[in-house]
């Protein structure tokens, strides 16, 4: 489609009259204003954007531009990848062709999340309504035992963590292959030319990618991925080219067979001989019956806004929607960072997570409440315990978890209006540390999503009931979000999702929020500083300098645990603006966005 058609589709009329006719908006479309980039970097506030206000001492300034782009964008944690997407749509592809590219990209230039030995989600939205789901999320292996990483005593272990009994039959081929299968223009080898090329010719190491391995030495010099990111005992330097010959033909089989060069044949009995050496499960019968699954999305509203996010095995997508949905019961949002902001926040994620932690699991092995947890009357009785100017103590039986901060998550949007939101991850960064040796990829350590003992926290502190056991074939319930939020008049607003555990959640509905309720431009939207609550620890924990100090005392007298703590969330999002998009990647991350 042309860009005349993207325009009218999307927002005015002819494209080229976008940028200068503001008044031709049709009735319900928000109007996002002009882009905020300029020559200075400097943003502007038109439309109905509004300036944000954050703390004095908060490191991140509002009123910073964002990337622009006229056409497409790609925001991902890695700026190669980027590249590479806003590449395949330049050359004609459309936003499900770059996200793919983009997956096997961020899988050769951003190991530690994005990968081929993990699994993720993906959701779809293309400028014809068509709306998609799709779960590539790791299953457990047949042989997986419900107490598999319980020592003699019935004490956990940290085999859920670290080393081949840690890692799900990875995803992320199947999950890739099915949705340029499906809503792709592009043939597999041409997606994942970028991929290979990365992986033959190499790149040069950054001073994040540098950082990162220098920070995972301990764990990937335990395995055999330590020949190619620590040479001689050395993580690489910022500078080195870093080529991965092993991966590229991993690559090769894939490109060529599709899914059946990762599942079958030459790779699958890699991973299966890398399992079989170490006392891993996943066997070549597990690979080959791996199969993705499409879903419905997750269709809510928001004051008039519509969401489309991930349904289970996800928690987020139902997470994200029991909070907003909660939230608009309130006639308006409090002001941005205030007291009665934090509470009536904190107080919606508190008791949209008790049900998180109690009720969701893979849909195919429990009964998920799916209609109650989404639906606006339930969401209002939930509201009714708010109360005014106190704090609610979380009930001692409601689950707990906690979770670290990994995973990555990229946005695409073409110049059509079709968009795509996916989260990919190995759980902790690299994984489970098991680098499959002559096929160049780490696996996950995704079986500790599990609940490895029903009732009792995990190595990061998760206490899961029953319904997330550990069962062959079964999907271990994840916390990824990415969502698609449409304007009232239906047309594409937000591509929006994050990385970090339960913080996925909280931090990509607070980006949500930021935009929709409180008119922030993007970048504002993803530099403010951000909270999160999640039932147990029964606390409030905001981003240091985050809240001012008077907020986070009254916070205390209301009877919150408030904590200062670390990030909370790395967000990659693109919302549309007149003339184009802009795309944001946090200022806490190494990633950038890439338009045209
Ligand atoms: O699926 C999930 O929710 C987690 N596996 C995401 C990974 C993460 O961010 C936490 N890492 N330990």
């Amino acid at each position: 489609m042309s860009k005349l058609a993207f325009c009218g589709a999307v927002l005015v009329g002819a494209f080229g009259a976008c940028r200068h006719q503001p008044a031709t908006l049709p009735s319900g479309a928000t109007d996002v204003g002009f882009p905020s980039s300029s020559a200075t970097g400097t943003a502007t506030y038109s439309g109905d954007r509004r300036p944000a206000h954050f703390p004095d001492a908060w490191p991140y300034k509002a009123g910073r531009a964002a990337v622009f782009g006229e056409h497409a964008m790609v925001a991902s944690d890695a700026p190669l990848a980027s590249q590479a997407g806003a590449d395949i749509m330049r050359r004609g592809g459309n936003a499900v062709d770059a996200a793919v590219a983009v997956g096997f990209a961020m899988a050769v230039v951003f190991p530690e999340a994005g990968n081929i030995g993990g699994g993720g989600y993906m959701v779809i939205r293309m400028a014809d309504g068509r709306t998609a789901a799709l779960d590539y999320r790791e299953i457990a292996p047949l042989a997986a035992t419900r107490n598999m990483y319980l020592d003699a005593n019935g004490n956990l272990t940290n085999k859920s963590v670290v080393g081949p009994l840690a890692s799900g039959v990875p995803g992320a081929v199947a999950g890739l292959t099915a949705a340029l299968a499906k809503y792709g223009t592009m043939s597999l080898r041409d997606v994942m030319a970028p991929a290979i090329r990365f992986a033959e010719e190499g790149f040069i190491v950054d001073s994040a990618q540098a950082r990162s391995y220098r920070n995972a030495a301990r764990l990937i010099a335990q395995f055999n991925g330590a020949s190619v990111f620590l040479p001689h005992g050395t993580p690489l330097a910022v500078g080195t080219r870093l080529t991965q010959p092993d991966l590229a033909r991993t690559l090769h089989r894939i490109a060529e067979q599709g899914a059946p060069g990762f599942y079958t044949g030459e790779t699958a009995k890699l991973i299966a001989d890398e399992m079989h050496r170490d006392g891993g499960i996943i066997t070549e019968s597990d690979l080959a019956r791996y199969q993705p699954v499409w879903r419905e999305t997750i269709k809510s509203t928001y004051r008039g806004y519509t969401l489309l996010t991930m349904p289970p095995s996800s928690s987020g997508g139902v997470v994200v929607t029991e909070t907003l949905n909660i939230l608009e019961n309130a006639a308006s949002m409090p002001a941005f960072g205030s007291v009665a902001y934090a509470h009536l926040l904190g107080s919606a994620y508190q008791r949209s997570f008790i049900d998180r932690n109690e009720k969701l699991a893979d849909p195919a092995f429990a009964s998920v409440p799916m209609q109650q947890l989404t639906d606006k009357a339930y969401a209002r009785t939930l509201y009714a315990t708010i109360g005014a100017g106190r704090a609610t103590p979380t009930a001692p039986v409601a689950k707990t978890m906690r979770e670290g901060t990994e995973t990555t998550h990229y946005s695409v949007a073409d110049v059509n209006g079709n968009a795509v939101a996916t989260t990919t991850t190995l759980n902790a960064l690299y994984g489970s540390g098991v680098y499959v040796r002559d096929g160049g990829f780490f696996l996950n350590d995704e079986m500790d999503d599990f609940a490895a003992a029903p009732g009792k926290p995990n190595m990061f502190g998760l206490v899961q009931g029953e319904a997330n056991a550990v069962q062959p074939g079964k999907r271990m319930l994840s916390a990824m979000s990415p969502t698609i939020v449409l304007d009232r008049d239906g047309g594409l607003l937000l591509v929006v999702g994050s990385r970090g555990g339960p913080r996925i959640i909280t931090s990509t509905s607070q980006v949500i929020l930021n935009v929709l309720d409180q008119h922030m431009i993007l970048s504002d939207a993803v530099s403010a500083p951000r909270i999160h609550h999640q039932a147990l620890p029964d606390s409030l924990s905001y981003e240091r300098d985050g809240l001012t100090s008077a907020v986070a005392d009254s916070l205390r007298r209301m009877g919150y645990g408030v904590q200062a703590g670390g990030g909370i969330g790395l967000i990659n999002a693109i919302m549309r603006v007149r003339g184009g998009y802009e795309g944001m990647s946090d200022p806490r991350s190494s990633g950038r966005p890439v338009g045209y």
